[in-house]
């Protein structure tokens, strides 16, 4: 079975019960995501392949640590993917990127894909999808797939909060793909959100309710 990370760094933990306050306006928690995002993409790059370089500092030459391995691709799953993408790019920006658009119909939670452009060479990466919520998880279950289909081999997900139902229906779907979140949340409520959660990601972070 899939490896689930919770990342309990301190400053991750803060900021998410930050987002989490239902009074944090908008421009904050668009803030905080960046923040955070930068925070979980140093976690889940901690494998990266590194050897050496010759440099030469302003004093001598030496064999400097550099990154050798495959390069990484980031997918964003639309639209509150994108508020994980920006804070992992800052940090990664040499990164291709990737988007599925996918939309959760809010009566019967099913996936549907509205959108999917991603770089050709898949396979010779390492594929990171994002999404802040996984939920039901029939989003990323959906987007993995896809990406899958794409060509993506070496596939890892993050989120910031995971319920415990979601874990298990993603785990059974993509047994080979890692989940890097910052929360295990208690349970979905009957409408499939998150309990306790922040909400809707895609509105608090665009403002859009
Ligand atoms: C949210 C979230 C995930 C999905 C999670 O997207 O960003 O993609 O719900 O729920 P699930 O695990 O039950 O599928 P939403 O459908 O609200 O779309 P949006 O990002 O465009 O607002
Ligand atoms: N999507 C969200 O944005 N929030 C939830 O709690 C569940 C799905």
């Amino acid at each position: 079975m899939n490896k689930v990370t919770v990342v309990d760094h301190p400053l991750v933990q803060h900021k998410l019960s930050l987002m989490r306050r239902k009074e944090t306006p908008t421009a904050k928690f668009r803030q905080l995501i960046r923040e955070i995002s930068m925070l979980l993409g140093y976690e889940i790059t901690r494998d990266l392949k590194m050897g050496t370089a010759r440099i030469e500092t302003p004093i001598t030459a030496m064999d400097a640590p550099v990154l050798t391995g495959k390069k990484l691709v980031l997918i964003s799953v639309l639209r509150a993917g994108n508020g994980l993408l920006e804070g992992m790019l800052d940090l990664v920006p040499s990164a291709r990127v990737g988007h599925v658009g996918i939309y959760r119909d809010p009566d019967t939670l099913v996936a549907i894909e509205y959108y999917f452009k991603v770089p050709h060479d898949l396979e010779e990466r390492k594929t990171i999808v994002v999404d802040p919520m996984l939920a039901t998880a029939n989003s990323a279950i959906a987007a993995v797939q896809r990406v899958k289909e794409a060509g993506a081999k070496d596939i890892k997900f993050v989120c910031l909060l995971a319920a415990p139902e979601g874990i298990e229906a993603f785990q059974a779907a993509h047994p080979d793909v890692p989940i890097t979140t910052a929360s295990i949340d208690e349970k979905l409520n009957d409408h499939g959100y998150i309990v306790p959660g922040l909400g809707d990601a895609g509105d608090r972070i665009y403002g859009t309710k």
